[in-house]
């Protein structure tokens, strides 16, 4: 038996992530591996951090890329900051705010939930009301960007909440970093995770996280020690702080990093809030030519994500059929609906490199055809 190298098929990726590669990312990938405590290797990770602190907005010293993909960034937040019969309030608005749930469970925490409908965003209201019913709780967890239904909750009003409560917040911005408004410093944030295959125009595989010095206060705080021996940042930190410092803790994805660099660096160069409005911008003509097809949004406009739409099936409309003929006659990828919205909404992604109007324009020809 032979194996042929493998050749993927060059699609536009319109869905929840992975998103479409910047080619420059893709450039960067294929450059030459050098050792990972290479003095030019640890270098470059030095501008990373530089990097994230401004992706983030944020000065916060401890901002690194965790060696795996956003999950990871998740668990890392728990696994550190968390500590067995601690409470947390999190709030599920879709899939990623139930896994937060899962998150604390496994670690023996108790999970205070604050449930919201498929599609709105997280109540602040109801958030006030389970940190006054609950002044125990250590934590404040929420998805800024609900990727499994395209809801944008307010994380600035949300963690001034915790703020106020004495609690931390850990924020998920997988979707969020890049595509919409995000300031870790001015909002207050302790804890934040990203991903880099959304609107970092990235490959899938790398986890930004970020923690406050109160964030950091906890962590070296604990009266046991972190469950997770790999994402335990006070082994990590030695490998990411300053110059002349470095440990080996893990062997860094090399190549992954040179490619979340080059990511950066792109939207550095743009400057991120031309990123913000960019993204904006293509919602707006996406959501035109989807409302001149007749389809309608899940989430309101208020609370809408740019970068990911989700909008209901017309009636009578086979899901998988509509997504095989986009992928197979027109190399375009979108998204299925998840959980609650599955075989009942397509997600369609307008995340980093993939929000352009060339994008915008083959999707809604494209639908328009399969769709007649
Ligand atoms: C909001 C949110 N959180 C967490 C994740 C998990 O990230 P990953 O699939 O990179 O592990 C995703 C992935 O889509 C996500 O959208």
């Amino acid at each position: 038996m032979s194996f042929k190298p493998f050749n993927p098929p060059s699609r536009t990726l319109m869905g929840p992530g992975p998103s479409d590669v910047h080619p420059q990312v893709l450039q960067a990938l294929a450059k030459p591996t050098v050792g990972h405590l290479d003095p030019t290797f640890i270098a470059m990770m030095d501008e990373v951090k530089a990097l994230l602190q401004y992706a983030f907005q944020t000065d916060n010293p401890f901002t690194i890329a965790v060696s795996a993909p956003g999950s990871a960034g998740m668990e890392t937040c728990f696994v550190n900051l968390m500590e067995p019969g601690e409470k947390v309030i999190v709030c599920r608005n879709g899939v990623f705010g139930e896994r937060m749930r899962q998150n604390v469970e496994r670690l023996g925490g108790e999970a205070i939930v604050v449930d919201d409908a498929w599609g709105t965003p997280v109540s602040v209201d109801k958030v006030a009301a389970a940190l006054q019913q609950h002044p125990d709780a250590k934590f404040l967890a929420f998805v800024h960007a609900e990727t499994s239904t395209g809801a944008l909750s307010d994380a600035k009003a949300l963690c001034a909440l915790a703020q106020q409560h004495e609690c931390l917040s850990i924020v998920d911005a997988v979707t969020s970093l890049g595509g919409v408004e995000l300031r870790v410093d001015d909002w207050g944030i302790d804890a934040i995770y990203s991903g880099s295959q959304k609107c970092l125009s990235c490959v899938p595989g790398i986890s930004p996280v970020s923690f406050s010095p109160k964030a950091v206060a906890k962590l070296e705080a604990r009266q046991t020690p972190v469950p997770s021996w790999f994402l335990d940042q006070t082994l990590v930190m030695g490998y990411w702080s300053g110059t002349g410092k470095r440990s080996y803790h893990h062997t860094a994805p090399v190549n992954s990093l040179y490619a979340l660099h080059e990511s950066l660096r792109l939207l550095h160069e743009e400057g991120l809030e031309n990123a913000w409005a960019r993204h904006d911008r293509m919602h707006q003509k996406l959501k035109a030519g989807l409302e001149k097809l007749g389809l309608r949004f899940v989430v309101e406009q208020a609370h809408r994500l740019p970068q990911l739409n989700a909008v209901y099936l017309p009636q009578g409309v086979d899901d998988a059929e509509v997504r095989g003929q986009l992928l197979n006659r027109f190399n375009l990828e979108i998204g299925a609906g998840l959980g609650d919205l599955a075989g009942k909404a397509w997600r369609i992604g307008l995340m980093g490199y993939a929000a352009r109007e060339e994008n915008v324009t083959l999707c809604l020809g494209a639908l328009e055809e399969v769709l007649s």
